[in-house]
């Protein structure tokens, strides 16, 4: 380190993790100055979120050092590194659904040093710190659980800046957020970078990495191939080469001739969901990828949901191959070829504790024990194939999905899905790249586009608009609730399809 170089407010040195069967940090170096936004890049299952658990004292390190402000710590669990001045927002959030929004703000202190005599001191304290985060509006007496992953990304970030941390770890804080509310999380970024507080931003967004990053740090296969990069000026390619160890072309499939003649699998007349959305109707063709545009709240993943049957809608009908399906019936709707990967895979789609192979089969369960027994041969080749196209890892079946990183439990949603297509007719993706990386992005584009080539239409949502517009054969933009635009994705821009998703709402 050169002389004019400022002290590092945190320094960790060789940092090892291992797992049964799993190095997950092999070495890793970190530098983190005051003030600075520090960027940590890698591919899904690079041991990112492995190595801000150890800074957060949920994990303890095999071997190496950490220095914080200037004396060696021992973070020996999370009550320890809150009180060193490190808090962490962890990438699968971990507020107590039953608690209230207060109580999850100030969980972890002690009452007595927060000095409030009453609940109500308390509920006031919470609000001025959602309202400092632009987030006014959340009660802080609602429970947790009710409200949406935005919202409780919100009430992380409160209790974040309840400690007066000097270091904040954001593990993919933007993976949950809409455009307008990333910004709004850059600004409160910017402010506590003012203020002289380290941030350490973990995205695999990269053009936010030079939006609000200093300096990167990259890992790889757990260890730190490259530390301290400028983030703003690091030519991209670089990175992803670093990231990957190989030159991407981060490119969307082609676009195969419009499928004129392929018959309509899915049609959507008038569905209404008073509050969420009104009067939608459109159609998927056999082969056609169709997006869904829009803000979060405008009404998209409901569509989705009530096109599902997760949801009963008011009025309107939801065909497949012309026969009109039972409303709010999900059973009712897979048994006639649909399939879905939701929003909130931690929640809604995975058994944490069962094996990758029992994720992935769960869809297809009928199918493989239609002699009466587990087919399990045919099921455990099926599950193989799709962690070879999806590049699963580590590429084992008979791992407990609970220890995969957070982008590769993604893959395992979708691999459920793919198993089992051998009767699927529509398959309805909410985000489906929420939080894979960018070489497996690619990958997973192709493996879309392949199914749709195989006849099976595709009603797809990502907040990511140039992925609905690089995916999709037609793009459906949704306000408020109702579809303001239909049409070919090629004849549209990134800037035109923004100003039809904002124009009216209070931005
Ligand atoms: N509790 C655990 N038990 C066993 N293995 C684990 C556990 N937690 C993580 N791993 C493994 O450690 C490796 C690193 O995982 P980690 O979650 O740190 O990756 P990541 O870089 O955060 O990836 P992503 O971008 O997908 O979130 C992976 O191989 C993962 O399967
Ligand atoms: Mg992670």
């Amino acid at each position: 380190m050169g002389p004019s170089e400022p002290e590092p407010l945190l320094r960790m040195r060789g940092i090892v993790k291992q797992f049964p069967g799993v190095r997950a940090l092999d070495g890793v170096d970190l530098d983190v100055r005051p003030g600075e936004v520090h960027c940590l890049l890698g591919q899904n299952g690079a041991g990112k979120s492995t190595l801000i658990k150890v800074l957060a004292g949920a994990h303890q390190p095999d071997e190496g050092e950490i220095v914080f402000a200037g004396a060696p710590v021992r973070l020996a669990g999370p009550t320890a590194a809150m009180r060193a001045g490190i808090a962490t927002i962890y990438q699968e959030l971990d507020l107590v659904d039953g608690l209230s929004v207060a109580d999850n703000v100030f969980l972890g202190h002690e009452r007595a040093t927060l000095g409030f005599t009453r609940r109500g001191d308390a509920e006031r304290a919470a609000r001025d710190l959602l309202a400092r985060l632009g987030h006014g509006e959340i009660p802080p007496r609602r429970e947790a659980g009710r409200l949406p992953a935005a919202g409780k990304q919100v009430v992380s970030m409160a209790r974040a800046l309840s400690h007066d941390a000097r270091l904040i770890v954001m593990d993919e804080p933007s993976a949950a957020l809409a455009h307008d509310e990333v910004t709004n999380l850059f600004r409160i970024i910017r402010e506590l970078t003012a203020a002289g507080v380290a941030v350490v931003y973990i995205s695999h967004r990269l053009e936010e990495i030079r939006e609000i990053g200093d300096r990167v740090t990259v890992l790889k296969d757990g260890r730190s191939v490259a530390n301290g990069l400028p983030a703003k000026t690091t030519k991209t390619d670089h990175i992803v080469s670093l990231m990957t160890g190989r030159d991407i072309e981060y490119v969307f499939p082609d676009r195969p001739a419009p499928a004129e003649g392929g018959s309509e699998v899915l049609r959507v007349e008038g569905l209404a969901l008073p509050g969420a959305f009104e009067d939608v109707s459109f159609s998927v063709r056999a082969g056609e990828i169709v997006g869904l545009a829009g803000l979060v709240g405008s009404g998209r993943s409901e569509i989705l949901e009530a096109v599902y049957g997760a949801r009963r809608p008011a009025r309107g009908r939801v065909l497949v191959d012309g026969r009109p399906v039972r409303p709010g019936d999900t059973g009712a709707a897979v048994r006639r070829g649909m399939g879905m990967a939701p929003e909130e895979r931690k929640s809604q789609a995975l058994l944490l504790n069962d094996t990758v192979a029992g994720n992935v089969t769960v869809a297809g369960l009928r199918r493989y024990a239609r002699f009466g027994w587990l087919n399990r041969r045919r099921e455990l080749a099926d599950v193989r194939e799709q962690i070879e196209a999806l590049d699963i890892r580590p590429p084992d079946p008979r791992r407990p999905v609970v220890t995969l990183s957070g982008g590769n439990q993604q893959k395992v949603v979708l691999a459920r899905w793919l198993a089992g297509t051998r009767d699927l007719r529509l398959l309805i993706l909410d985000e489906p790249t929420r939080g894979v990386d960018v070489g497996a992005r690619a990958e997973l584009y192709a493996v879309i586009r392949a199914l749709a080539a195989r006849g099976i239409g595709v009603l797809l949502v990502s907040s990511e608009v140039p992925e609905v517009l690089g995916l999709a054969d037609r793009v459906l933009v949704v306000r408020e609730g109702r579809v303001v635009h239909s049409g070919d994705a090629a004849a549209l821009d990134e800037a035109t399809v923004l100003n039809m998703i904002m124009e009216g709402s209070a931005l």
